[in-house]
């Protein structure tokens, strides 16, 4: 054999043993486990994308969510909030989480009623008298037919959140009676019932944003505008308004919704992993909101910055009748009995 076939095979013996064995010494025993890099390849990742502040329910609950779902999963599903609509607003979620650009979403049910009527429901004026009548509504009829709603569109949903009821404030002058919107313009979440709620007070309305509203009543392109006391205090409304009624005269929740397809490929066990995150989250944030809203009102009240009235009984009464025109206008338009249930479950508590 000539020297340089004798090379060759040496050459060659040498690289087939190195692809056997490795190249590095002592590999003939098996690699150690790297679980870390074995859990961020296997790892799903849930961008959650919302619009409002940290420090609000929903803010909390998100974040609470994240943290129940890394340890019921062991960190196999991660959830990654984003916050403050840093990601998507209120007018481009629904169509990003189609996509499958985000997964899970919570919009306010003022929001949903750009995919089906039926979420109007929720904001009919003084539907609800309290949260229980709220959670007695969502647990059964009302909630069944919203959420079918959104199968419809390749979304799952996962639960309803509460933000708890909204009170009204105006920079004109004090909301005591009826008489006091006429003329003024405030600022309403995209909905065509609460255009209407303020309609039948003689008010106008511009839909705006939420992350845009602190600069439409500084700059007087509104005169007022109707939310929740977290929504309020975080987002420094009472700041850049001069009076607030305490009115509760609607309620401000949201649906946490998954994009269908996603949440079906997901492994079963850790679905129902997240799933029951979700209720633990829920109930949690029940409480959470009642307190934080109590804590916040008396925050607003300390600072002095801004004048608030509480509806006495027969204010309250005289709001109902003066907003109960939107009743007949939305009745069909909701459809499927849903109003007909509400009203069934008003009576059903009042008596
Ligand atoms: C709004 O007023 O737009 C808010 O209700 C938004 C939110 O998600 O709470």
């Amino acid at each position: 054999m000539r020297p340089v076939y004798g090379m060759l095979l040496f050459v060659l013996f040498g690289l087939v043993t190195a692809v056997i064995i490795g190249f590095r010494p002592g590999l003939s025993k098996p690699l150690p486990e790297d679980h870390e890099q074995t859990g961020l390849r296997d790892r799903i990742v849930i961008k959650f994308s919302h619009v409002v502040a940290e420090n609000t329910p929903k803010g909390l609950a998100a974040e609470h969510f994240a943290s129940l779902v890394k340890q019921k999963t062991n960190d196999r599903v991660e959830i990654q909030v984003f916050p403050n609509g840093m990601l998507h607003s209120e007018n481009t979620e629904a169509e990003a989480l189609r996509r499958g650009e985000i997964q899970m979403i919570a919009p306010s049910f003022s929001n949903m009623s750009n995919i089906d009527p039926a979420w109007f429901v929720m904001d009919l004026p003084f539907a609800f008298p309290d949260q229980d009548a709220v959670d007695e509504a969502l647990n059964g009829r009302v909630g069944a037919a919203l959420f079918r709603t959104v199968e419809k569109q390749n979304m799952h949903g996962l639960a309803f959140w509460s933000n708890g009821f909204k009170q009204m404030g105006s920079n004109r002058h004090p909301l005591i009676e009826p008489e006091d919107f006429r003329n003024q313009t405030f600022r309403i979440l995209p909905s065509k019932v609460l255009a209407s709620q303020f309609s039948a007070l003689g008010a106008a309305t511009i839909s705006t944003p939420f992350n845009e509203v602190y600069r439409h009543l500084q700059q007087g392109i509104v005169d007022g505008q109707e939310n929740t006391i977290s929504n309020i205090y975080t987002k420094r409304l009472y700041l850049v308004q001069k009076y607030m009624t305490i009115s509760n005269h609607g309620y401000l929740g949201y649906a946490v919704i998954v994009n269908k397809p996603f949440w079906e490929r997901m492994p079963e066990e850790l679905r129902l992993a997240v799933q029951e995150a979700m209720a633990e989250t829920t109930a949690w944030m029940r409480q959470e909101t009642k307190a934080m809203h109590e804590h916040q009102l008396e925050q607003i009240r300390a600072s002095g910055a801004i004048e608030i009235h509480e509806l006495t009984g027969e204010q309250r009464r005289r709001w109902e009748e003066a907003m109960r025109p939107v009743y007949e206008q939305y009745r069909s338009v909701i459809g499927g009995g849903l109003v007909e249930e509400i009203e069934r479950l008003r009576e059903r508590r009042a008596s």
